[in-house]
């Protein structure tokens, strides 16, 4: 799986905390930044991340921002960001929505919660059927 990350100011240490958790796993990923903690605009990252998970150069996406609400991703076609911070939700969204970029808060949970939730997100699979129907009525409303 062709996994990139991206974080502003306000998720960069969970992102970077993330990397870590990536690393010892022996899963690549490829970080469109933030490189540092220095301020800067989610727009930019999420426009980045997303559009390189719509065109197909990745499979998922993982962005962190302050409090991880995903509302920039979710404007580009094709994208199904998903906002996270339970293991539940990290589970069916993608049994049942396909998300394809995870999106969680730095400023609202920590890391030992935030890498299940990396874990759970990047094992889990799509169920299909219903879900297959429900989520091409979303790429309708996309177009
Ligand atoms: C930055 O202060 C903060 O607004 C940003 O990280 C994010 O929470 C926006 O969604």
């Amino acid at each position: 799986m062709k996994l990139v990350l991206g974080a502003d100011h306000g998720g960069f240490d969970l992102k970077e905390n993330i990397k870590e958790y990536l690393k010892e796993q022996g899963i690549e990923f490829t970080d469109y930044g933030t490189l540092t903690g220095e301020r800067c605009d989610y727009p930019d990252i999420a426009k980045k991340v997303a559009e390189a998970v719509a065109d197909g150069t990745f499979d998922r996406g993982i962005l962190v921002c302050g409090i991880g609400i995903g509302i920039a991703a979710n404007k580009v076609h094709g994208i199904r960001a998903a906002l996270c911070h339970d293991c539940f939700s990290a589970e069916y969204c993608r049994r049942h929505n396909d998300a394809n970029i995870l999106t969680m808060g730095g400023r609202v949970i920590g890391p030992g919660l935030a890498r299940e939730i990396v874990r759970i997100f990047l094992s889990t699979g799509f169920d299909g059927g219903r879900h297959a129907v429900r989520v091409a009525k979303i790429a309708e409303m996309d177009k």
